[in-house]
């Protein structure tokens, strides 16, 4: 009986002033008024039973999360520590009641548009997941996106695609050779694999998480919980999946997803996911636009009126106080202004 883990500990930097530290992008009310972790969480719903679906975030965001009142057992992490951190804990609390289990690991930021082909290849991606592999879901890529993982999609084996090879975040030059090689697929960020599987590859990959691993699995259920996840949190390296494990894992699959889907990580997934207007523009928020001659715009006013005349490609956001106005192409380096902020400058 396989369990999910959701992982929804991210700062969501590149979707600033819109995540914020205190109000990140998973409790975003993005699609229809549902935050992108009640529409993950929902996606699960029926392959999953409620004890057996982990939420993982970082202490700070308690108030936000029981406001919520999400159908999953909420495991708080001490402070952020990539999703390595997020997987070392959340595998502790597995293998603590099922040593064999299979999981499936899945990010809180995404936008997918059929929950029943989600469901159908989530089923798939835990059937491939034997030992010693590790199954990730490929995403046909559409443009030179250097934001994600890229997977080579090689042969079949006994029925499943292997995963040739794991590159993860290219440069632009290496993600174009990729996409016009038509031999790669993004990767979705959701992992399905077994215990032992993730087990032996933290033990030969991530020594340090696999220390943390092996006391904290121990230390569940006894009351020495709080003091060993203190004590590992605070020396443990901050590390992702992604490079920590994924670019070195020996067995990967990889299975074609079929579901339309997006990473909601910079202000230009907005105008991939919603509706937009007769002259292009993505507008979202309960405040007002008024354009004229505004054209392939992501306009957002959250309470107050944004009004742009004769401008194109350029994202405008409004929220309280603050105004953010950026050049569309540049979406990924609004982090740098959010690190520039932290900084006092
Ligand atoms: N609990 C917890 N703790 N969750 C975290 C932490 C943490 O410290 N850091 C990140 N997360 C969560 C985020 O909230 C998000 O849901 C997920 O883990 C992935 O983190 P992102 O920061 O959004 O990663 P990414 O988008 O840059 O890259 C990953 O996802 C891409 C596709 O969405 C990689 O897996 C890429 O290879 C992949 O293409
Ligand atoms: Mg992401």
């Amino acid at each position: 009986d396989a369990y999910a883990v959701v992982m929804a500990g991210g700062r969501g930097e590149r979707l600033w002033p819109l995540s914020t530290p205190e109000h990140p992008k998973p409790f975003l009310r993005l699609f229809n008024g549902k935050s992108l972790l009640e529409a993950t969480l929902d996606r699960l719903a029926g392959l999953f039973p409620e004890e057996r679906t982990l939420l993982l975030l970082r202490e700070d965001l308690k108030p936000a999360v029981e406001a919520l009142e999400p159908k999953a057992r909420v495991v708080y992490e001490p402070s952020a520590r990539d999703t390595a951190g997020a997987l070392v804990l959340a595998l502790a609390h597995v293998a603590h009641e099922a040593p064999q289990a299979r999981l499936v690991l899945l990010p809180a930021d995404h936008y997918v548009n059929d929950t029943q082909l989600f469901q159908n290849d989530l089923t798939a991606a835990l059937e491939a997941a034997d030992p010693p592999h590790v199954v990730t879901l490929g995403i046909p890529p559409t443009r030179p996106e250097t934001g994600y993982g890229y997977i080579r999609l090689g042969a079949r084996e006994n029925g499943w695609h292997r995963a040739e090879a794991f590159v993860e975040k290219p440069t632009y030059a290496t993600a174009l050779h990729y996409l016009q090689s038509r031999q790669y697929l993004w990767n979705a960020g959701i992992f399905a694999f077994a215990v032992p599987t993730m087990e032996a590859l933290l033990e030969a990959h991530l020594p340090e998480h696999y220390r943390a691993y092996r006391a904290l699995r121990a230390a569940i259920g006894t009351d020495a919980y709080p003091e060993v996840l203190a004590e590992h949190w605070a020396t443990l390296p901050k590390t992702s999946i992604d490079y920590g494990i994924m670019e070195k894992a020996p067995h990967v699959r990889v299975i074609p997803a079929r579901f339309g889907w997006d990473d909601v990580g910079t202000w230009r997934a907005l105008e991939r996911t919603l509706p937009l207007d007769e002259y292009d523009n993505a507008v979202a928020g309960t405040g007002r636009h008024v354009g004229v001659e505004t054209r392939g715009c992501v306009i957002y006013a959250q309470d107050g009126l944004v009004a742009t005349l004769g401008v194109s490609g350029l994202i405008v956001a409004q929220l309280g106080k603050t105004v953010l106005v950026a050049d569309k192409e540049r979406a990924h380096e609004v982090r740098e202004l959010v690190r520039r902020l932290e900084n006092g400058q």
